[in-house]
């Protein structure tokens, strides 16, 4: 469908779709907290809901509208609780129900809103619904809520995990079931009845706790295509994440879905947000994700993935406002989570990684750090200053880079080890952050404890080592954010204009001009009084890897 038939596609539920245009959500700064590496309270090396509940006063000063947190749910932890066991309930490594309602309460007291996970693409493998398709054997009707194929010695189709290795496990049963994931991760099957009635409940049983806001976790892969037919990805283009041709990717299926959702969180007045996790490309494709009746946001990865080269974020940035601005949803943007390379890292690789791979152990940076920290920086404040929604994943705020040397036996994610080492996995973004300079693991937890490794250098990270310090990442941050808020940045319209260099992108946005300087020289600044700059600025050129917002 062309991007002019879809926003001439008729809305249908017209009170809810009006809501969606004033939404709280179109410029939030949402902060993404992976909730086992913000802060530990009982000191068993494992973030928690109380730690969040501890912190709650920084984030609220740090100035973000509202907090993402990652699933927390009962789970193995096969996938760092991306693998659900219960979705009612709260690992207790990570605390209780009343632990969330008293953080959901804490946060709303200080205006922060609250965004939570759910991962309806498959379970665990300890849900109760396994547990009795396993027991219930081949040919049950237990197993129809899986995607269950009795076969011969070979899996049903050619498809692999995302983490690799095949997408099929096989019982001894005989029976294989299917797994984009780790085989701890089940697909669920959402042709199946029971599959739809039990996501809509889970999604009421959260709202009517009070969240504003349900992330939905791998939200183009719930419909697979019938048959399930045998694809090969084209090993050109990187993970088949990226792949728009996947039977097991944007079907069309799925929207379905969503409209039903939407209706959902409707129940519960206009303010209430889905935001979609979807790998689509190209962005107009992603923008059906966010059509009036469907999500309100979906995570902008086409900008994640852009390099630091005004010519490629140029067009990204025309693209993404083109793509969403037909389906008058908001863009958003995004530069890091748990699931890629920080950004101070990834912008200081050489060559840039393919997309969607990790680190690995031939993975080459710039011999000198700084250049992430200042392009990571300037990108930043590139982002900050655009129309839409953006996103900051925790620890981004105080620079960290990519934790790169963890050891290996310390490493947990599954693509590791089914990679053989090959591809580091996503470890290295999420490593417990540093808090307190003189607190032992840096004041993560009371202990010392840290369920993965924290490197020597993470004391030099802390928050209490930046805040109030001029210069400091952290600060960066603070005065982004509330210069963001004050010249209205994320609802104004951005005019691009001419630019003193081909490195370098300009644009206006209301009375601030915006110069993003992705050279290694300096480059003439317009006019005007610098009311942000990512790194020392001279009176009147601006360095390379540096942003800037002026005022007239
Ligand atoms: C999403 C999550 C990722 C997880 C995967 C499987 O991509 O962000 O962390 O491994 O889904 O649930």
């Amino acid at each position: 469908m062309s991007l002019v038939e879809l926003a001439a596609e008729p809305a249908r539920d017209t009170t809810a779709h009006r809501a969606n245009q004033t939404s709280w959500s179109r410029d939030a700064v949402i902060y993404q907290i992976y909730v086992r590496s913000f802060a530990d309270s009982d000191g068993d090396g494992v973030g928690d809901l109380a730690g969040i509940t501890s912190r709650l006063d920084y984030l609220a000063s740090l100035g973000v509208d509202a907090i993402w947190l990652t699933p927390f749910y009962r789970s193995p932890m096969a996938d760092g609780g991306y693998d659900v066991a219960d979705y009612r309930d709260i690992d207790p490594a990570l605390g209780t129900l009343r632990d969330f309602d008293a953080m959901l309460a804490q946060a709303h007291a200080r205006g922060l809103r609250v965004i939570i996970d759910v991962v309806p693409n498959h379970a665990s493998s300890a849900h109760r619904w396994f547990a009795e398709a396993l027991a219930a054997g081949p040919g049950s009707p237990q197993r129809q809520r899986f995607h269950f194929r009795t076969g011969g010695e070979t899996p049903p189709n050619n498809w692999q995990s995302i983490f690799r290795g095949s997408a099929w496990t096989r019982l001894p049963d005989g029976d294989w079931y299917l797994h984009l994931f780790a085989p701890e991760q089940p697909d669920l099957n959402w042709e199946h009845p029971d599959v739809r009635a039990e996501f809509a409940e889970v999604l009421r049983f959260w709202l009517d706790r009070g969240v504003d806001g349900i992330r939905i976790d791998v939200a183009h892969g719930l419909v697979k295509k019938e048959g399930l037919p045998d694809w090969t990805p084209d090993p050109s283009l990187g993970m088949s994440d990226h792949q728009d041709d996947a039977p097991y990717w944007a079907q069309p299926g799925v929207h379905p879905i969503y409209r039903d959702w939407h209706q959902v969180l409707a129940e519960f007045g206009p303010d209430r947000v889905l935001i979609g996790e979807a790998w689509v490309e190209p962005l107009s494709k992603l923008a059906e994700w966010v059509r009036p009746d469907e999500m309100q946001q979906t995570f902008n990865f086409t900008f994640l993935e852009t390099p630091w080269d005004a010519a490629a974020l140029h067009k990204v940035v025309d693209d993404s406002l083109a793509a969403f601005g037909a389906v008058r949803a908001p863009s958003t943007w995004v530069l890091s989570n748990h699931d890629v390379i920080r950004h101070a890292t990834r912008l200081a690789l050489t060559p840039p990684p393919p997309q969607g791979e990790g680190l690995g152990p031939t993975s080459q940076l710039y011999p000198d750090d700084l250049v992430g920290q200042r392009r990571a920086r300037a990108a930043s404040a590139f982002m900050l200053a655009l129309p839409g929604s953006a996103y900051l994943y925790q620890g981004e705020e105080l620079g960290l880079p990519e934790v790169i040397d963890l050891p290996d036996s310390a490493r947990q994610d599954p693509t590791f080890f089914r990679t053989g080492g090959k591809n580091y996995g996503r470890d290295g973004a999420r490593v417990p952050i540093p808090w307190d300079v003189a607190s032992p693991s840096a004041g993560f937890g009371p202990t010392g404890a840290s369920w993965l490794p924290q490197p020597h250098t993470w004391p030099g990270y802390a928050r209490d080592a930046q805040l109030g310090i001029p210069g400091s990442t952290l600060e960066f941050y603070r005065e982004a954010l509330a210069a963001r808020r004050t010249h209205h940045l994320a609802r104004n319209e951005l005019v691009w204009q001419p630019s003193p260099d081909p490195a370098a992108l300009v644009f206006r946005s209301g009375a601030v001009t915006v110069i993003a300087n992705t050279g290694a020289t300096p480059v003439a600044l317009p006019a005007g009084r610098v009311v942000l700059a990512s790194g020392a600025v001279g009176a009147d050129r601006l360095p390379g890897d540096t942003t800037a917002w002026l005022v007239d």
